[in-house]
C-alpha cells in the first residue's frame, strides 16, 4: 500500500532518535519515497548522515540554510508529501503541535501540511503522564492526529513504565494500514446529514437542539478520505466544511427532507447523524411576535421522519442511522433500528460526559439487525467516524 507513497519522517531530539533509522530504512524498503526533517536537538542523537544515506534524500534541519531546491521548501515539501511521521515525538513538538508554534523547520513543515501526521510519543513515563502532555495529546487525536503508542518497558532515564517509543515495525505497520483503507470506498457515493434543524417562529426566533453538527462533519471527513464522493446535507453550524466534501446548507427539517430525499436514488450510503426536529410550529410569523407580558401557546405539527422514509425507499443503499438517547440506550435505539429500517444504528447516551451534543469526544455503540453490537470507548468523534467507514465497507462489501 504505500509503493510510490512520498512520506516525510520527522525526527525529534530523544533517545528513541536511533530507532528512527529502522523507520526510514523500512519504508524504503516498501518502495516508499523518503524525506526526513530533524530538529536540531535531533542531530545530538543520530546523524543528518546517518538518515541521508538511508533515505537517499538531502536530510532538513535548518529553516536558514541553503535551499537544496529552488522553491520555498517547508511549504513545498509539506505540499508534496503524502504523509508525515514523527518518530520520536518528544512532549516539546507535541506541545507545539498543540499550539501551532512554528520555530524551526519540522515545526513549520508540520503546521503548513494538510497531509495526514502520525506521531510516537516517546517520552519519560512521568513526562508522559503530565496533565499538559496528555491534554496535548488528546487534543492532536481530536484533530485527526494519529498517535502510535507509546509503549511500555524500560527506559533510558532508568526507570520501568509507558513512554518508550513503539518499534519501527509497529510504526510502519500502522502507517500501511491507514493506508490500505484509503480507498476502501472508492468509487462510491456517499451523503451525511449533520447539525440540528432550526424552526422558525417568526423572523428572528427558531425551535433548535444542541447539535454542533461535530459528529456529522466528522463521519463527512472520514469518508472522504476513504474515497466516497461525499455530500454534507448541514444544518447550520460554525465549522468548515470538510476539504474535498460538497457541502449543502438547510435550516429546517422539511429543507433537509427535500435535499436528502432528491438526491437518494444516486446515493450509496446514507449517513444520518442530524439531530431532526420532529415537530415545527404551526405557523410562522411574518413579523417578530412582540413582547405583551401574556402566555402563550406554541401550535406543533409532527416532521416527516426522514430517515424513515429513506428505510421505506431503500434499494441497494446502506443506511445508518443515530439515536440519541438520554434513558434506556439500547432498548430505544433497537427499536429505532428496526422501526426505520436501517443497516447499522449509532447509539450515544447524550447524558454522559465526553458523550453526544457539542462534545469533541463520542461514546456509541454499533447495532446490528442481525443481533451484533459493537462497544467502543470514550474516543474522538473522528475516530469513532473511522470505525463507522470500516463498517459501511464491510457493508458496501468493499
Ligand atoms: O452534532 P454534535 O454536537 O456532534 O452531536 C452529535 C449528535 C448527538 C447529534 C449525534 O451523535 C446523534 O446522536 N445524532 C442523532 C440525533 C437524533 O436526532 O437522534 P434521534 O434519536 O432523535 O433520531 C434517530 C435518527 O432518525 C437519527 O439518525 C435522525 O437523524 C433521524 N431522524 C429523526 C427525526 C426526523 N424527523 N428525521 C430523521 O431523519
Amino acid at each position: 500500500m504505500l509503493t510510490g507513497k512520498k512520506v516525510l519522517v520527522g525526527v525529534t531530539g530523544g533517545i528513541a532518535a536511533y530507532k528512527a533509522a529502522e523507520v526510514v530504512s523500512r519504508l524504503r524498503k516498501l518502495g516508499v519515497e523518503v524525506h526526513v526533517a530533524m530538529t536540531k536537538s535531533a542531530t545530538e542523537f543520530i546523524t543528518p548522515l546517518t538518515l541521508r544515506s538511508l533515505s537517499t534524500n538531502p536530510v532538513y534541519v535548518d529553516m536558514f540554510d541553503e535551499p537544496k531546491l529552488w522553491n520555498v521548501e517547508h511549504i513545498a515539501l509539506a505540499e508534496y508529501v503524502d504523509s508525515v511521521i514523527i518518530a520520536p515525538a518528544t512532549a516539546n513538538i507535541l506541545a507545539k503541535m498543540t499550539t501551532g508554534i512554528a520555530d524551526d523547520f519540522l515545526s513549520t513543515v508540520l503546521l503548513a501540511t494538510r497531509a495526514p501526521i502520525f506521531v510516537a510519543p516517546a517520552m519519560n513515563h512521568a513526562m508522559y503522564h503530565h496533565p499538559a502532555t496528555q491534554e496535548n495529546l488528546s487534543r492532536l487525536k481530536e484533530r485527526g492526529i494519529k498517535i502510535i503508542g507509546p509503549g511500555t518497558g524500560f527506559q533510558a532515564c532508568g526507570t520501568e513504565g509507558d513512554g518508550r517509543m513503539s518499534e519501527a515495525v509497529e510504526i510502519v505497520e500502522t502507517v500501511t494500514q491507514w493506508f490500505s483503507g484509503q480507498d476502501c470506498l472508492k468509487g462510491k457515493k456517499a451523503l451525511v446529514t449533520a447539525g440540528g434543524t432550526q424552526e422558525p417562529l417568526d423572523p428572528v426566533r427558531y425551535l433548535g437542539n444542541r447539535s454542533s453538527g461535530k459528529m456529522g462533519y466528522a463521519v463527512a471527513q472520514a469518508l472522504q478520505e476513504a474515497g466516497a464522493e461525499t455530500i454534507l446535507v448541514s444544518a447550520p453550524t460554525d465549522l468548515p466544511t470538510p476539504s474535498g466534501v460538497t457541502r449543502v446548507s438547510v435550516h429546517t427539517a422539511l429543507e433537509m427532507y427535500d435535499a436528502v430525499l432528491e438526491r437518494f436514488p444516486n446515493i450509496d450510503v446514507v449517513v444520518k447523524a442530524a439531530a431532526v426536529a420532529d415537530y415545527r410550529p404551526a405557523t410562522q410569523a411574518e413579523q417578530k411576535i412582540k413582547k405583551d407580558g401574556v402566555s402563550r401557546t406554541i401550535d406543533l405539527i409532527p416532521n416527516p421522519d426522514i430517515l424513515a422514509e429513506l428505510g421505506r425507499r431503500k434499494t441497494s443503499q446502506v443506511l445508518i442511522g443515530f439515536a440519541a438517547e438520554t434513558e434506556n440506550l439500547l432498548a430505544n435505539a433497537q427499536e429505532k433500528m428496526h422501526r426505520k429500517n436501517v443497516n447499522l444504528l449509532v447509539a450515544n447516551d447524550v447524558t454522559k460526559p465526553g458523550a453526544g451534543f457539542g462534545s469533541p469526544t463520542n461514546i456509541v455503540s454499533f447495532l446490528f439487525p442481525d443481533g451484533r453490537r459493537i462497544d467502543f470507548p470514550q474516543m474522538s468523534k473522528l475516530e469513532v467516524a473511522r470505525n463507522l467507514v470500516a463498517e459501511i465497507a464491510n457493508l458496501l462489501g468493499t
